[in-house]
């Protein structure tokens, strides 16, 4: 049996007097390297991990009623297809946003019951609102028998953030969430929309995310910024390069020229992304050859950036990158995802894994007061009907 699948169960039968017809199961992602690049049209490496909401799905007789039950905020909304507004709870609104994506594809739904809950830690960096949107917009798809396929899951879990939810965000959450692979990192080109599946295999080492249990809203955190800046500093160099269409197209060359002409954050920023993109090239390459000392080297390359450059970072998150300088068993360490919070992502030796944890959890705890979390996490499959 599924996890969740029995309170699922028991919560369907209580609120709607009956069982689902079938699950849905989404899973959170991580990024290993390849940050903020994706609304720059450039490179990302994420996966999909063991976190993940599960969904019961049933359809309910009626025409247009949806009854909705978030069992983790024990809380419930009910809707009309055709009727459509936001609501108060934000929860949601994630899923008004995808009924409203199939209502605009003209897809027709009947009334249905949904209840879920899940384990991906809710503004931990973990993308549990795409892993909302796209097990939400598979269970839709399975519901209205439309067999939508991926990378339309992808865009409407991404027209939701952008178009509904007010978040400018790329694809990077979405596509990993619906095209994840047990032990398969995806190299994920953001402009052509291909990417390629990799071996992810650590050998001695395991991933380790700490929560710094510092919240985000990407809508008021600075995150929503970062896609302007970035479209202000092509606009600069498109002066000089006009066949640039986005940060992905530059270099340290043309960078150098076009210095001058921007302010010093635009250029900042550009860099950021420039380097970024190579990065993820050499991570790569380094595992490829499973070097994973230079992997290690290449995460704390990816923090400077991330913390100097592109500001995304916070002194909790730079706290938990430092404490693990320190540490033999660590090879490398860097804030993952949008930022502002959230959690950090580690290479950490296996042989190692409990006393480390222990000492930066409470060397955290001693500094800022705040009970982090670590998760060890593995890579597994994307959305599935169950
Ligand atoms: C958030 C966004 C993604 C991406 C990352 C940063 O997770 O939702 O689209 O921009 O931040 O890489």
């Amino acid at each position: 049996m599924e996890l969740f699948e029995e309170q699922i169960n028991k919560h369907f039968q209580e609120h709607f007097g009956r069982l689902p017809a079938f699950f849905v199961k989404a899973p959170g992602r991580i990024n290993l390297i390849g940050e903020h690049t994706d609304y720059n049209m450039g490179l990302a490496l994420p996966a999909a991990v063991d976190k993940h909401i599960l969904f019961g799905f049933a359809k309910n007789g009626s025409k247009d009623t949806c009854r909705f039950l978030a069992i983790d905020m024990n809380a419930r909304e009910e809707v009309r297809l055709g009727q459509l507004t936001k609501s108060d709870q934000s929860w949601s609104n994630y899923l008004l946003g995808v009924l409203e994506a199939f209502a605009k594809r003209n897809i027709s739904l009947p009334g249905f019951d949904c209840v879920f809950c899940g384990n991906i830690p809710i503004g931990g960096g973990l993308s549990s609102s795409a892993a909302l949107e796209c097990g939400f917009a598979r269970g839709l798809d399975q519901l209205a028998g439309e067999y939508l396929d991926n990378w339309e899951l992808v865009k409407i879990g991404q027209e939701t953030e952008n178009d509904y939810l007010g978040v400018q965000s790329g694809i990077l959450d979405q596509f990993s969430s619906v095209f994840g692979q047990a032990k398969k990192a995806m190299l994920l080109d953001c402009r052509s929309q291909t990417f390629s599946y990799i071996n992810a295999d650590f050998q001695a080492y395991q991933l380790v995310l700490f929560n710094s249990k510092v919240k985000h809203e990407h809508t008021d955190s600075g995150y929503n910024s970062r896609p302007e800046e970035c479209r202000k500093a092509v606009s600069i160099i498109q002066n000089k390069y006009p066949e640039i269409k986005s940060l992905r197209d530059v270099n340290d060359n043309i960078l150098a020229e076009c210095e001058t002409t921007m302010p010093n954050k635009l250029f900042r920023r550009s860099q950021f992304v420039v380097h970024e993109n190579a990065r993820v090239r050499a991570f790569c390459r380094a595992f490829h050859e499973s070097d994973f000392e230079l992997l290690g080297k290449i995460l704390y390359q990816s923090h400077f950036g991330l913390q100097y450059f592109y500001d995304v970072s916070c002194k909790e998150l730079d706290l938990l990158v430092d404490l693990t300088r320190g540490e033999e068993a660590v090879l490398g360490a860097r804030m993952m995802g949008g930022g502002f919070g959230g959690c950090s992502i580690n290479i950490i030796r296996k042989s190692d894994l409990t006393e480390v944890k222990e000492r930066i959890l409470s060397q955290y705890k001693e500094k800022t007061g705040i009970l982090a979390e670590a998760y060890e996490v593995s890579i597994e499959d994307g959305v599935q009907v169950k």
